[in-house]
C-alpha cells in the first residue's frame, strides 16, 4: 500500500493570490525573508485579502538564507504570543522553511531539535494552527513538501528535516508573484526542479504518480526555463516554471531524492554555494555514475527528444550554460586547498544523508569523493575514474 501526500488543497494560476480572501479562521502570522515580497506589494496584499477574510495578522519578517535553528525559535516565539491558527510562509524555499519549523516549536516547545533530524521524527502537527505556503520562486516545492532544510553554522552541516506532517494544507502556485525574481535565482530554482524531477523518477521508490508528475515537470522545465531567464515578465512561462516546481515536489515528496542532493546538501551548508547551482554541477555526473544500476533515464532522455543516459546528462549541461550556469564547482571561489580539507567530511555527510538511501545505486564514501572531484573540476566522471576531458 502507498499514499500519496498532497497539500489539501492547491490553487494555482496567475493572481490565485486572491484565494486568501475565502481561507475561514482567525489570526495568521505571515513568515517571510528579506524585503522582496515588501518591495513586489505582494506581502501587503496577501495580507489584505487575509483581513478581508477576517483574520488579523503578524508579520515575521528577515528569516535569512539557509535558515538557522535560533531563527525558527525566534518565530515559535512570536507565534506563542500571538496564538495563530494559520501559519503563512511566503517568499523563498528559506522563509518557507523556517515557517514550516516554528510551526513545530509553536506546537511543541519543548521539541528537540537534534531528535528530529531522525526522519519522520516530527510530532503531529494540526492541534494549533494549519499551514499554508506561498512561493516566490520555482524550484524547491517545498509549498508541497514534508521537508524543511535547516542549517546548523557552527557545525557546518544542513538538516533536512523530513515529515509527512510538515507538508502543507495550502499551497498557492501564483507565477506572477514570480516576476520580480532575479535572473540568477529563477535559474539556480529552476535547476533544482529540473533536478528533484530526474531523481525522482530513478528513485528506488516505485511510484506511478511520480513517475508521470517528474515526466511531466522535466519537460515543463526544458520547454520554459531558458525563457523565464531571459525574459523575466513572461508571466506564462513564470506560472509554467512555477507549475513544474509543485510537480517536482509533489513527485519527490512520495518517491524522495538522490544523492545529487545529499552531495549538494554538504557544498551549500559549509561554502554557501546556492542548492540549485550546486545541483545542477552534480547532476550530470550522478546520471553518469546511477545508470549502472537503473536503466530508467532514456526514458526521461525521449520526453525531451533525446535517445540516451548520456544525451540527457549533456542536454542539462547544456541548459546549465544557456541559462548562465556554473559548470564546475571551483568557479564558486573555493580554493583547491580548502575543497581537499574538507573532502572527507563532506563525503561521510553525504554518505549519511536521508536522501542517499533512495538513490537507486548505493554509493561508497570513496565514489562520492570521486564524483565530488570530477564536479570540482568540471570533468566528466566516469568508471574508470575521472576522464580528463573538460565538459
Ligand atoms: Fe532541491
Amino acid at each position: 500500500m502507498s499514499k500519496l501526500f498532497i497539500a489539501v488543497e492547491v490553487f494555482h494560476g496567475a493572481g490565485s493570490l486572491e484565494e486568501l480572501k475565502n481561507i475561514k479562521g482567525k489570526k495568521a502570522v505571515l513568515v517571510t525573508g528579506g524585503s522582496s515580497m515588501k518591495k513586489s506589494g505582494t506581502l501587503d496584499k496577501a495580507i489584505a485579502y487575509l483581513n478581508e477574510a477576517g483574520i488579523e495578522t503578524k508579520i515575521y519578517e528577515g528569516v535569512e538564507e539557509d535558515p538557522s535553528s535560533e531563527t525558527c525559535f525566534k518565530g515559535a516565539e512570536l507565534m506563542k504570543e500571538f496564538q495563530p491558527d494559520w501559519i503563512v510562509g511566503i517568499g523563498g524555499c528559506s522563509a518557507i522553511d523556517a515557517a514550516k519549523m516554528m510551526w513545530v516549536f509553536y506546537e511543541y516547545p519543548d521539541a528537540d531539535f537534534e531528535a528530529m533530524i531522525k526522519p519522520f521524527s516530527v510530532p503531529t502537527l494540526r492541534n494549533k494552527a494549519k499551514f499554508i505556503a506561498i512561493p516566490s520562486t520555482s524550484g524547491t516545492g517545498t509549498e508541497t513538501t514534508g521537508l524543511a532544510v535547516i542549517t546548523d553554522r557552527e557545525k557546518g552541516v544542513k538538516y533536512p528535516i523530513v515529515s509527512y506532517e510538515l507538508t502543507p494544507d495550502i499551497a498557492i502556485i501564483d507565477g506572477e508573484i514570480c516576476a520580480s525574481m532575479p535572473a540568477h535565482v529563477t535559474s539556480n530554482t529552476g535547476l533544482d526542479a529540473l533536478t528533484h524531477c530526474v531523481e525522482a523518477y530513478v528513485s528506488n521508490i516505485d511510484n506511478n504518480f511520480a513517475d508521470a508528475l517528474s515526466k511531466g515537470g522535466l519537460k515543463i522545465v526544458f520547454d520554459n526555463l531558458k525563457e523565464a531567464v531571459q525574459n523575466p515578465n513572461n508571466i506564462t512561462a513564470r506560472q509554467n516554471m512555477h507549475d513544474a516546481s509543485f510537480m517536482g515536489g509533489l513527485a519527490f515528496n512520495n518517491a524522495w531524492l538522490g544523492i545529487v542532493h545529499s552531495l549538494s546538501h554538504q557544498v551549500g551548508a559549509l561554502f554557501g554555494v546556492p542548492h540549485g547551482a550546486c545541483n545542477a554541477i552534480f547532476l550530470p555526473n550522478v546520471i553518469r555514475f546511477n545508470s549502472k544500476e537503473s536503466s530508467r533515464f532514456p526514458d526521461l532522455a525521449k520526453v525531451i527528444g533525446k535517445e540516451t543516459t548520456e544525451e540527457l546528462a549533456q542536454a542539462i549541461e547544456t541548459l546549465r550554460s544557456e541559462v548562465n550556469n556554473q559548470s564546475a564547482i571551483k568557479e564558486f571561489g573555493i580554493s583547491r586547498e580548502d575543497w581537499d580539507k574538507n573532502l572527507d567530511f563532506m563525503a561521510n555527510n553525504a554518505f549519511l544523508d536521508p536522501c542517499t538511501g533512495f538513490n537507486p545505486r548505493k554509493p561508497t564514501v570513496e565514489e562520492l569523493k570521486d564524483i565530488y572531484n570530477a564536479c570540482y573540476e568540471g570533468l566528466v566522471y566516469s568508471e574508470e575514474k575521472v576522464l580528463n576531458a573538460a565538459l
